[in-house]
């Protein structure tokens, strides 16, 4: 295997964790339509691009067919209520773990970048006060096709001039394994990724990036 230049981190499940907002935000609009809604619907959205969770969600809609412009309406109702949930973040929901393990890779030498299929990823980082941390940050902004095409990896290690099997894709969600597997990184499982037994590396917490690259 070539050796690690650089670091692609998924930012929902990984760096932060925003699956509490997203569900209180997509029940708020399944509420709104009577569509049944539950935790576990929630969980099949991981790593699923905006539009991609409605026609997920919509699987429990038994009314008339909706429009391409109704759908549109309804994304951007629950995208309206997921900003203001957003804007409640403060930098403590990035984890000193996560922070002590970034700085650490960053003094070793690695480069370090965001590959996110969320478009609201910089108003993320900015809550967390890192909008300027990464030295790449490809996400729902600069794609066509989200994960598990691995287009938001390949734009990453694009940004940060690299090849891609010099990357290590770090990720909690299988269509974002699958993603940096298709896209010729290596990666690494993290959380519920770990079951799905398709990476190179399983991690059990964070900072065992570490142990990685030595
Ligand atoms: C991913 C999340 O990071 O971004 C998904 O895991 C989400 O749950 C996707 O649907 C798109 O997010 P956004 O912020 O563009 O609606
Ligand atoms: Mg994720």
């Amino acid at each position: 295997m070539a050796d690690i230049k650089a670091f692609i981190f998924d930012l929902d499940g990984v760096i932060v964790f925003t699956d509490k907002f997203h569900y209180l935000a997509w029940k708020q609009m399944a509420d709104s339509m009577g569509i049944y809604f539950d935790e576990e619907i929630n969980h099949r959205l991981r790593g699923v691009s905006r539009m991609a969770s409605l026609e997920i969600i919509l699987e429990r809609y038994e009314g008339e067919p909706l429009s391409e412009e109704k759908k549109e309406e309804l994304a951007a109702y629950k995208n309206s209520i997921y900003v203001e949930l957003l804007r409640s973040m403060t930098p403590e929901d990035c984890s000193q773990e996560v922070r002590d393990t970034l700085d650490e890779l960053r003094r070793r030498g690695y480069k370090l970048a965001i590959g996110s299929s969320s478009k609201n990823a910089p108003i993320i980082l900015e809550q967390l006060e890192m909008g300027d941390y990464f030295d790449a940050v490809s996400d729902g902004n600069n794609i066509t096709k989200s994960k598990p095409d691995p287009e938001v990896f390949v734009k990453a290690a694009e940004f940060l001039g690299l090849p891609p099997e010099e990357c290590l894709v770090v990720e909690d969600a299988e269509a974002g394994i699958d993603a940096g597997n298709g896209g010729g990184m290596q990666t690494a499982a993290i959380g519920d990724a770990v079951n799905c037994g398709k990476g190179t590396y399983n991690l059990t917490t964070f900072a065992d990036l570490l142990d990685i690259c030595k």
